[in-house]
């Protein structure tokens, strides 16, 4: 079996030497659907950075463009207004450097085996020959606690058992910067703690960039070092906060559940005020700003 500590402190040293520089640089932002009768604005001006080694969260209520900005990461949609970088390079179309989780559990090909599913990316953009892909796929099967249903096909597979298939295969990967799109929202709710709870070992473990989207503040509290507060359609920045101080274990700390509680009347109670007098760019700023 290959080897792997090499790459990880590769990485680990990559990310330090780049620790200034934002690895992803989302800047203004606009992301719109158009159809023949009409235009849909999901985002509007939304800006933010990740630097190496973040787990950044796009929190936000339903509809407030989360996962169309994660669409827009991966180049699958092109900014209406505004610019993707990553490294410092216009994002323009899918690839390999960013691999995105669904929610979906129908996101593997069901005709191929865990390992297949595993190696198949690997092996389409030729990284590496079909041994190597194979031993690649066993090592993170491993990581994610599957050793032995290499062999099995996903319908034989629990959905926190397929999310961890799709985790394997984008690690695989070696993305610069992982996408999930709430990956455990369809889990019920043990299964979903400890699929975060094997996020977090895997972080810890391997330190890949992270961009996580979730309405579930309590998730992107667990999850996040980083969180970007998104408004109502059409989402915009209304805060960045600091989440690094959350770990698993804090989930029913007092200062957690104060945090919960900042978060919901920052997503929700200023909708509320919204209602009656539209908040001006300075509140904007100045909550982004911790003010
Ligand atoms: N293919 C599409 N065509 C037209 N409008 C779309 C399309 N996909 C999404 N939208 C609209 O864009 C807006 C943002 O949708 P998006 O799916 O990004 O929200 P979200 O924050 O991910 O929501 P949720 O938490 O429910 O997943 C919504 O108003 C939605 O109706
Ligand atoms: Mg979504």
């Amino acid at each position: 079996m290959t080897v792997y500590p090499f790459q990880v402190i590769d990485r680990m040293a990559a990310a330090q030497a780049s620790a200034n520089k934002p690895l992803l640089q989302a800047e203004g932002v606009t992301l719109e659907y158009r159809t023949t009768e009409r235009t849909v604005r999901a985002t509007h001006r939304v800006s933010f950075n990740v630097y190496g080694g973040d787990r950044f969260v796009l929190l936000g209520p339903s509809g407030c463009g989360k996962s169309t900005l994660l669409k827009a990461v991966a180049g699958f949609i092109a900014p209406r207004e505004g610019s993707i970088h990553l490294h410092g390079r216009p994002v323009l179309q899918p690839g390999p450097d960013r691999i995105v989780v669904f929610q979906e559990f129908d996101q593997l090909p069901p005709w191929k085996t865990v390992k297949q599913n595993v190696m198949f990316p690997l092996l389409a953009s030729k990284r590496v020959g079909r041994r190597e892909a194979e031993e690649h796929a066993l090592h993170w099967l491993h990581k994610v606690g599957l050793d032995g249903f290499a062999d099995a096909h996903p319908h034989t597979l629990s959905g926190g058992m397929k999310q961890r298939v799709a985790i394997a295969r984008a690690l695989a990967m070696q993305p610069d910067i992982l996408l999930m799109d709430e990956p455990f929202a369809a889990l019920d709710a043990l299964t979903r703690r400890k699929m975060q709870e094997e996020l977090q070992g895997l972080w810890e473990e391997v330190r890949f960039t992270l961009l996580f989207v979730t309405h579930s503040i309590e998730e992107a509290l667990l999850v996040g070092n980083r969180i970007l507060l998104l408004s109502r359609h059409p989402g915009q920045v209304r805060a960045e906060l600091n989440s690094h101080q959350f770990g698993l274990n804090s989930a029913g700390s007092a200062e957690f559940q104060a945090a919960t509680r900042r978060i919901h009347g920052m997503l929700f109670d200023d909708e509320d005020h919204e209602k009656q007098a539209s908040p001006t760019t300075t509140a904007l700023i100045s909550q982004r700003q911790g003010k």
